[in-house]
C-alpha cells in the first residue's frame, strides 16, 4: 500500500501528528512519503492507494493566507514566505482530481465547544473539486494556540494511522 502525506503546520503541531500516522501505516506495512504542502506537486503520483490530507484549523476551517501570517508571526517558523502562501486550502484547490482514497486530518483546541474544523472542510473542499473518494478522518487535539499536542494524540494518531492500512 502506498501512501502519499500532505501536511500543513505553523507551529509543527499538525506535523507531528502526521509522522505519528506515517509512523502507524508503516507499522501495518504501508509504504509512507510525508511532504509539506508547500512542496508536494498537485498531481497524485501514480500507484498512490492513499492520499492523507491534514492541517490546522483557523477561524473554524480551513487556513487562509491571513490566518497563516497572523500564526508565523507568533511561531518563528522557518520557510515563512511559502507557508503564508500555501496552505491545504490552497494545495486542493489546484490539485489534479484523482479517484484516489483520501482521507483527512486536522488538528485544533480543545476548548469547551469552538465549532468547525479543517478536516470537514477540506473533505468537502477536495469533494467539490472532483476527488470523489474524500472522507473525513480525525481531530487531534492541542491544549492551545502553538500547542502542546494533549497528552496521548501521538499514540492515537499512530493507532489511526494503522487503522488506514485494515
Ligand atoms: C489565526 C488562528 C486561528 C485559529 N482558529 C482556531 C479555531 O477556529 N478553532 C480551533 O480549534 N483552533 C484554532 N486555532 C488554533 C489552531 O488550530 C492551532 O494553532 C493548530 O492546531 C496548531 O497546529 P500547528 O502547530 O500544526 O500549526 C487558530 C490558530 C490561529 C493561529
Amino acid at each position: 500500500m502506498n501512501v502519499l502525506i500532505v501536511v500543513e503546520s505553523m507551529f509543527g503541531n499538525t506535523r507531528a501528528v502526521a509522522d505519528a500516522v506515517a509512523e502507524g501505516l508503516r507499522a501495518g506495512g504501508a509504504a509512507v512519503v510525508v511532504g509539506d504542502v508547500t512542496e508536494v506537486p498537485p498531481a497524485v503520483p501514480h500507484g498512490t492507494d492513499l492520499l492523507v490530507v491534514g492541517g490546522p484549523t483557523h477561524a473554524f476551517s480551513m487556513t487562509r493566507e491571513s490566518t497563516r501570517t497572523d500564526a508565523l508571526s507568533k511561531a518563528h517558523a522557518e520557510n515563512s514566505g511559502a507557508k503564508a502562501a500555501t496552505g491545504i486550502r490552497e494545495w486542493i484547490a489546484a490539485a489534479t482530481p484523482d479517484q484516489v482514497r483520501v482521507v483527512t486530518f486536522d488538528t485544533r483546541v480543545k476548548k469547551a465547544f469552538i465549532p468547525g474544523s479543517a478536516a470537514k472542510s477540506a473533505a468537502k473542499s477536495l469533494a467539490e473539486h472532483g476527488f470523489t473518494h474524500a472522507e473525513r478522518g480525525e481531530t487531534f487535539w492541542v491544549a492551545d494556540t502553538p500547542g502542546p499536542l494533549v497528552d496521548g494524540e501521538l499514540e492515537r494518531a499512530q493507532e489511526w494511522g494503522r487503522s488506514l492500512t485494515a
